[in-house]
């Protein structure tokens, strides 16, 4: 399948040819201040205690899942699951040796492979905008493995809100248009308050947050999209080549600026009537 940072399709020949591309990215992804700055944000929603048993939907490189271990301590237990054999791979890779008790396996959110109320705490970051399968259902299914009172905690960007400064503005809406429609749920980041509430959640706490992204990173997502799009025939290569110089030319300049809109929401599953 294939994997995403800040939501951004990889390039499909790159990601599938050169492994260490897609981890690289994850890796940079979580470099960025932005979305180093969302994780005590998370971890707060958590109310992480000792001894809980907690899951991470969607884990990636395992680097989350390492930091709430040393949250729960040895008599907790942390299970990353991620539909990526490779990221579980690496998830598992990075944390032998460091005796944590920890647990990394490949899954789906569409289909947990746990029991009703297994886990006191859910965590899942920037998965339900690319996963397959409605948020609705995913979400739903997080809530199922949560026990009575446990809590769910999620982070997703909304793409629509995708601000940029240094191209024609009215080219600039039309490229931001067509980047989040092709991220599979591009606005979901809006949604997660209702999603929460939807599955049942009570006390919903939303938290707006917002990761600027610099030009080296912007380059990076936004091209593999742009030179589908082109093929796709959604851009004249002229409207192309001249958005991209203008991008270039105010980066040059100290005039590019880029940030985007996330949402994190947390809830706490109803104890049993
Ligand atoms: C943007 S990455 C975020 C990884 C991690 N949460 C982090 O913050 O570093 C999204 C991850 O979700 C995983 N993913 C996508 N769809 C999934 C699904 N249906 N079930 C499980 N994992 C999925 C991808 O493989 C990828 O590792």
């Amino acid at each position: 399948m294939s994997a995403f940072e800040l939501g951004a399709p990889l390039p499909a020949a790159t990601a599938g040819t050169d492994p260490g591309f897609v981890l690289r990215f994850f890796d940079a992804g979580n470099r960025l201040p932005g979305v180093r700055a969302l994780k005590p944000i998370m971890l707060e929603h958590l109310r992480l205690h000792r001894g809980q048993r907690v899951l991470e939907v969607g884990c990636g490189t395992g680097d989350d899942v390492c930091t709430i271990a040393r949250r729960v301590g040895p008599s907790g237990h942390v299970l990353g699951i991620d539909a990526s054999p490779l990221a579980v791979a690496e998830a598992t890779r990075r944390s032998q040796g460091r005796n944590l008790p920890v647990t990394f396996q490949v899954g789906d959110a569409r289909a947990l492979e746990l029991p009703d109320g297994a886990v006191d705490r859910c965590r899942a970051e920037r998965l339900l905008m690319h996963a397959q399968g409605e948020p609705t259902a995913l979400v739903g299914e997080m809530t199922r493995v949560l026990r009575p009172e446990g809590r769910l905690v999620l982070f997703e960007l909304d793409w629509d809100t995708l601000a940029i400064d240094g191209a024609d503005r009215a080219l600039t809406r039309r490229v931001v248009r067509s980047y989040s429609d092709g991220v599979a749920n591009g606005c979901v980041g809006r949604t997660l308050p209702r999603l929460l509430r939807d599955a049942g959640l009570r006390d919903v706490e939303t938290v707006p947050h917002a990761v600027e992204i610099p030009f080296d990173f912007f380059g990076w997502v936004l091209s593999g999209h742009l030179d589908a799009a082109l093929t796709a025939g959604s851009f004249t290569p002229e409207e192309l080549i001249c958005w991209w110089d203008e991008i270039d030319a105010a980066h040059a300049h100290g005039c590019f600026y880029a940030a985007i809109l996330g949402f994190v929401a947390a809830g706490t599953k109803p104890a049993l009537a």
